[in-house]
């Protein structure tokens, strides 16, 4: 049966990823819906090859680039924060949410209200606003699939066991670029040596997260919505070679692992094609070659981002909006070059620091205290620009 998928960030690491295995059953699926942010030449492209309905571009500017090259292929081109919720509603048999940072989370809620099954791969949606989406999915009926590979892994582990008799989830964490590096070398390090990640190939924004270790703490706030297990049952664990994705152990003291390469794919895949499976073209595991797994406690006193995420969602409210908002800001000012790798993570403590906002009762507030945390992640960046 060819099933309908709609794909938000097509342009991205895990929207390429995606559209990979696509092409590798093209029989099987319908692209319906194609987005992107500003990249109108490859959406343009990706648009002609897969035909979907409709093509979108987040940045409205873009508008009249993006018709002129879809012109003559019957495919509708359109733009702006509207046109991507307007596209989450339309009919399809999954959503692919592969925006990165709070710009995917209205088409994410969009498409959960409207019922549709999500993979989701956009964590700082559900990190800013996870219980308003675990809420639309439930009024709705819709199913979220984890689609970062930790998450994927703690789902797939859950087939063997119910929520109840989960007795703790092992997150495990490559411990990034930085992982054995001194406090005071840090300071040093360069936007092209975050991005470096030692095991996966990935976007900018979730390399520079990994390399402060912000990406496993932005996890640990993803795990505690998907898997209601209790904050204080999900551990991190580092494990450099990044083959063990994640681990639940149950009552019993079974612990189920999901292992894998390190390859998006794999975990794409399996929400892709949930509850079956797809066969794949990713590189089988092969644990003889790789020898031997390593693991380490983490280190909070070197990566003190985990440690802040525990407490924000420990809080609760919109402080992991208002966490995930700051870091967005300091993430994109260090790959300007214009803040030092450790001022990513002490901008996100200042801007917690200097104000505690409101519970959020709606989307909308969630969108004001990312307003608010952003300029306040702002003022803290030029002021360390000026400095
Ligand atoms: N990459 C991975 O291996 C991986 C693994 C686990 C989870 N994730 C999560 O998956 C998400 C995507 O990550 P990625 O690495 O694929 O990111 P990426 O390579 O930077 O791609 C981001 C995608 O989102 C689009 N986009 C960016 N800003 C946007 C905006 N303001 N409005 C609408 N669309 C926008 C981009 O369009 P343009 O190309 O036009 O800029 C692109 O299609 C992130 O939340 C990340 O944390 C990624």
């Amino acid at each position: 049966m060819v099933r309908r998928l709609s794909l938000f960030g097509a342009t991205g690491s895990v929207g390429r990823s995606t559209l990979d295995l696509v092409r590798c059953d093209g029989e099987a699926w319908r692209v319906t819906v194609l987005t992107a942010n500003s990249d109108v030449a490859e959406l343009a492209k990706l648009a002609r090859e897969f035909r979907p309905g409709i093509a979108v571009i987040a940045d409205p500017a873009r508008y009249g680039a993006l018709r002129d090259a879809l012109a003559g292929t019957g495919i509708e081109a359109a733009a702006g924060a509207e046109a991507l919720v307007e596209a989450a509603q339309r009919p399809t048999d999954l959503v692919m949410a592969a925006i990165v940072g709070t710009a995917g989370l209205a088409p994410t809620m969009a498409a959960l209200a409207a019922g549709h099954d999500v993979a989701l791969a956009n964590k700082e949606a559900l990190v800013s606003a996870g219980e308003l989406m675990t809420a639309a999915a439930r009024a709705s009926g819709a199913t979220i699939l984890p689609v970062d590979s930790e998450h994927n892994a703690i789902f797939q582990c859950l087939a063997g066991g119910r929520i109840d008799e989960v007795r703790r989830i092992v997150l495990t964490a490559s411990g990034g670029p930085f992982r054995t590096m001194a406090a005071e070398a840090m300071a040093a390090v360069t936007p092209a040596q975050a991005v470096a990640h030692p095991n996966w190939s990935m976007g900018a924004k979730i390399s520079v997260d990994s390399a402060t270790m912000m990406n496993k703490g932005l996890e640990l706030i993803e795990a505690h919505h998907l898997f209601p297990v209790g904050l204080d049952r999900i551990e991190i664990l580092v494990h450099p070679q990044s083959v063990i994705h994640s681990m639940v152990e149950f009552v019993d003291c079974s612990t189920l692992a999901q292992l894998g390469s390190p390859d998006m794919r794999i975990p794409i895949a399996s929400a892709l094609a949930w509850p079956q499976r797809m066969a794949t073209p990713c590189a089988p595991l092969d644990l003889a070659s790789i020898g031997r797994l390593d693991f380490e406690a983490p280190d909070e006193a070197r990566f003190p981002a985990t440690a802040l995420c525990r407490a924000a969602i420990a809080e609760g409210g919109a402080r992991p909006a208002q966490l995930n908002a700051a870091n967005e800001v300091a993430v994109a000012a260090f790959l300007s070059g214009r803040i030092a790798f450790p001022a990513i993570v002490d901008t996100v403590r200042r801007v917690i620091d200097a104000e505690a906002p409101a519970v959020p009762a709606s989307l909308q507030d969630i969108f004001s205290v990312d307003a608010a945390s952003r300029a306040a992640a702002q003022i803290f960046v030029d002021q360390l620009v000026h400095a």
